[in-house]
C-alpha cells in the first residue's frame, strides 16, 4: 500500500485551563489516512476532534506524540504542511468587510496561485457551490449558511491534496449541505485525501470511508459502519454510537 498521506501517531494535546487544570483534549490517538480516502471523527461535543484538526493545520503545536501531512511533521515544517492542505475551521474566519470574490481571490493570491487559474477556479467553484449570485456582496450581509459556502471556497481554491474539514455541513440546510457532501465526494473521487469532523453519525455513514470515533480525546473504535455494527452487534446508527461511547 502507498505511504498515509495524513498520520497520526500517539498524538497528545493537554491545555492548561486556570479552573479545569489540566484539559486533555486528545490523549494518545493514532490514525492514518490514504489518498482517496474519506476519514470522518465522530465523536460528541468536546470530543477532541477540534483540537485533532487544528493540530493537522498546523495552528496548535501538540503536547505530544507526532502528525504528518504528506510526509511533513506539523511542527517541524509547517510551511509545508500548510501548503497541502486546505482547512476549513469550525467557525467562520471570514473577512466582514470583504466580498467573497475578494476573499477568495486573496487567499488564492496567498497560496500563489497565478491570476489566470485563480480567476478561472473562482467562478468555476462559485458556480458549483451556489456562491455566484451573492459573490460580490459583503461577508457581514449573507446568511451562515451563505459564508459557510465562502468558508469552503476559500478553503480548497488553490486545490490542495489534503482537506481538513472541521464540521463540513454545519449551518447548512438541506440543499446546501447536499452540495457540500457531494462536493467532497467529488475531491475523493480525483484522489484527495479528506479529514473531516462530525457528531452527526448520519453524515459519517454517508461520507466516511472510515470512521474513528473519538471520546474524551481517546479512540474508542475505528473501521468501516458495518464494522462498526458489528462490533457493537446494534444495527440503528444511534445505537451503534451511544455504546461505542460507552464501550
Ligand atoms: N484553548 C483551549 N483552552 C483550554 N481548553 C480547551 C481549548 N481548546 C479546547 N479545549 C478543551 O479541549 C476539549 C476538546 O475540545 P474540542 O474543541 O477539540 O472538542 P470537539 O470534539 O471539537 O467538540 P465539538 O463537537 O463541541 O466541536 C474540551 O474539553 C475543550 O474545552
Ligand atoms: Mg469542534
Amino acid at each position: 500500500m502507498s505511504s498515509p498521506w495524513v498520520r497520526v501517531d500517539s498524538l497528545r494535546k493537554v491545555f492548561k485551563d486556570r479552573k479545569r487544570g489540566m484539559v486533555r483534549a486528545v490523549d494518545g490517538i493514532s490514525f492514518e489516512v490514504h489518498g482517496g480516502e474519506i476519514f470522518a471523527l465522530l465523536g460528541p461535543n468536546g470530543a477532541g476532534k477540534t483540537t485533532t484538526l487544528r493540530i493537522l493545520s498546523t495552528i496548535l503545536r501538540p503536547t505530544g506524540g507526532r502528525a504528518e501531512v504528506m510526509g511533513y511533521d506539523v511542527v517541524k515544517n509547517p510551511q509545508e504542511v500548510r501548503k497541502k492542505i486546505g482547512y476549513l475551521p469550525a467557525e467562520g474566519g471570514l473577512y466582514h468587510r470583504l466580498t467573497p470574490r475578494e476573499v477568495v481571490t486573496f487567499f488564492g493570491e496567498l497560496a500563489g496561485m497565478d491570476r489566470k487559474t485563480l480567476k478561472d477556479r473562482t467562478e468555476q467553484l462559485f458556480e458549483s457551490i451556489g456562491i455566484t449570485d451573492f459573490a460580490d456582496t459583503k461577508i457581514e450581509k449573507l446568511s451562515t449558511g451563505m459564508k459557510q459556502k465562502v468558508a469552503i471556497a476559500r478553503t480548497i481554491i488553490h486545490d490542495p491534496d489534503v482537506l481538513i474539514l472541521d464540521e463540513p455541513t454545519q449551518g447548512l440546510d438541506v440543499p446546501s449541505s447536499r452540495i457540500v457532501e457531494q462536493f467532497i465526494l467529488d475531491e475523493r473521487e480525483k484522489g484527495k485525501a479528506i479529514v473531516l469532523s462530525t457528531h452527526i453519525m448520519e453524515e459519517a455513514e454517508y461520507l466516511a470511508d472510515r470512521i474513528f470515533v473519538i471520546h474524551k480525546g481517546r479512540e474508542k473504535a475505528t473501521g468501516t459502519i458495518d464494522q462498526l455494527k458489528k462490533t457493537t452487534g446494534k444495527n440503528r446508527l444511534k445505537e451503534v454510537f451511544l455504546s461505542l461511547l460507552e464501550a
